[in-house]
C-alpha cells in the first residue's frame, strides 16, 4: 500500500521543497517507486526537477475530469516521477471551495496506490484549500522549520488545522499523523540549541495523541551547507552534487528514519 507524506509549514523558505526533492531522490535510489506532487503555485519543485511543463499539471487534473492521468505523470532525470505544479493553483481557493473538492487529492493518490510506494507532496507556504486537501490525503506530515523561532508558529497552525479534520464524535476526515519535523540550515551553536530545545519541547507537548504515531514525532536537523544552494542552482539532488556534504548525510539519515517508522 502506498504511503503519502506531505512537507508543510505556512511559512516559506523553511525547506519544504528541498526536503521533498531530496527525499524523492533518496527513496527512489533505494528502489521505492516515488511520485512527487507539486501543490505549490510557485512550482519550485517542478522547476528544480526539470519537469516538462507542457504536460497536464495537478491543477489540470483537479479542474478537468477528462485530463489523462498518465500524461500528467512524468519520470524526470533524477529517477522519480512527478506531477507538475501550476501557477493556476493560485485560483484553487476559489475554484475548489465546494465540499466534494476537498477529496480531489485523496482520490488521485488512491487511484495510483498500486503504481507507487511513496507519494511525496510539496505544499505552498499558506493555509489554503490545497493544504486542506493534503490533510485529507496524507498519511503523514513532516513539518519543515528553519533556524528561527517564528517558523515554530507553523507547528501550532498545523496542529490546529489538522485537529479540525480529526473531529471526535463525527466521522473523521483525516487519518494523517505528524511523523516529525526537520530543521534546515542547522548550526550547532548555543542559540541553535535553544531553538532546537524549544522545538523539541513543543513537539513533545502540544501534539495530541490522535495526530501522532505511537512514537514521539522525530526532530531531525539538516546542517547549513553551501552545497544545498549549489545543488539547487545545478538542478541536482544534494546527494548527486556532493554526496559527502553534511546536508547530504543528514538527509540520508532522515530518509532512513522515515523508512524505519513508516515501514515497520
Ligand atoms: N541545509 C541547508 N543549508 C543551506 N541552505 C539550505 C538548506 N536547506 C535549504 N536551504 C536553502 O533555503 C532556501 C529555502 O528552501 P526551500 O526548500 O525552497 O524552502 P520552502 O520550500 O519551504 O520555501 C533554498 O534556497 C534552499 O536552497
Ligand atoms: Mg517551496
Amino acid at each position: 500500500m502506498a504511503i503519502t507524506i506531505a512537507m508543510a509549514n505556512q511559512k516559506g523558505g523553511v525547506g519544504k521543497t528541498t526536503t521533498t526533492l531530496e527525499l524523492a531522490y533518496i527513496l527512489n535510489s533505494l528502489g521505492k517507486r516515488v511520485l512527487v506532487i507539486d501543490m505549490d503555485q510557485q512550482c519550485n519543485t517542478t522547476k528544480n526537477a526539470d519537469a516538462d511543463r507542457s504536460r497536464p499539471t495537478i491543477f489540470d487534473l483537479f479542474n478537468d475530469d477528462d485530463v489523462d492521468m498518465s500524461a500528467a505523470i512524468q519520470k524526470v532525470k533524477n529517477g522519480y516521477s512527478i506531477i507538475a505544479g501550476s501557477p493556476e493553483m493560485s485560483k484553487a481557493d476559489k475554484m475548489f471551495d465546494d465540499p466534494s473538492s476537498a477529496y480531489l487529492l485523496k482520490d488521485l493518490v488512491d487511484a495510483l496506490a498500486e503504481d507507487f510506494d511513496y507519494f511525496l507532496i510539496d505544499t505552498a507556504p499558506a493555509r489554503n484549500i490545497p493544504l486542506n486537501m493534503c490533510y485529507i490525503a496524507a498519511d503523514y506530515f513532516i513539518i519543515c522549520l528553519d533556524f528561527s523561532e517564528d517558523s515554530l508558529d507553523g507547528i501550532d497552525a498545523m496542529v490546529n488545522d489538522l485537529m479540525k479534520f480529526h473531529k471526535s464524535g463525527k466521522r473523521s476526515l483525516s487519518d494523517a499523523k505528524i511523523l516529525g519535523a526537520v530543521i534546515i540550515r542547522y548550526r550547532d551553536i548555543n542559540i541553535g540549541n535553544a531553538i532546537k530545545d524549544l522545538t523539541l519541547e513543543k513537539i513533545e507537548t502540544i501534539i495530541p495523541d490522535i495526530i501522532k504515531t505511537k512514537e514521539t514525532p522525530f526532530l531531525l536537523t539538516v546542517r547549513l551547507a553551501a552545497a544545498v544552494d549549489e545543488a539547487k542552482i545545478s538542478h541536482l539532488p544534494i546527494q548527486v552534487y556532493k554526496h559527502s556534504a553534511t546536508a547530504a548525510i543528514d538527509y540520508r539519515y532522515i530518509a532512513d528514519e522515515i523508512l524505519r517508522r513508516v515501514e515497520k
